[in-house]
């Protein structure tokens, strides 16, 4: 894992990554560099492979040629202790929320809390509303839903 002493330069690096369906190729020879700090927008048309090329990024799927590392670490082979720390280190928000529908507001800002560290239950409440005060959220949609 790096540490503060040992930052890589790029937060994401792909490395001539190809990427096969059977004998369609949706990637090939991509090279990309996202250095730390960096904003970095994927663009391009329906069906061009934006999704396949971020879900490669955080080990949803691997790529059928090429090499990519996440914050120094080579998603190759990667031992699941370690993928753990790194999927405790990303975030990813998706299009249509991500969020557990039969939670509260509050209960899923604070999840990764309750799941992964030993803060208390009474901590996590006020960090998710002070985590929901910081997007512009009212205090009342705490104990809302989230709609479909
Ligand atoms: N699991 C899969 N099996 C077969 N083909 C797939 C799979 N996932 C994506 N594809 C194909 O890869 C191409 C890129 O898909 P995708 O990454 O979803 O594109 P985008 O997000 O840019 O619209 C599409 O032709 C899609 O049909
Ligand atoms: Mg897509």
């Amino acid at each position: 894992m790096p540490t503060l002493k040992n930052r890589p330069e790029s937060v994401i690096d792909m490395h001539q990554v190809a990427t096969r369906f059977g004998d369609h190729t949706v990637h090939q020879h991509l090279d990309l560099q996202v250095p730390r700090g960096e904003i970095f927008a994927v663009i391009g048309g329906s069906g061009s492979g934006k999704s396949t090329l971020l879900r490669e990024m955080i080990l949803l799927q691997k790529p059928s040629a090429g090499t990519v590392q996440v914050l120094g670490v080579p998603l190759e082979d990667i031992e699941d202790i370690e993928a753990l720390a790194l999927r405790q280190r990303w975030g990813v928000m998706f299009q249509q929320g991500g969020l557990f529908g039969s939670l509260t507001v509050l209960e899923n800002v604070g999840l990764p809390l309750h799941e992964h560290t030993d803060l208390g239950d009474k901590l996590i409440d006020d960090i998710a509303r002070w985590k929901l005060s910081m997007v512009g959220l009212k205090p009342e949609v705490e104990n809302q839903y989230p709609s479909g």
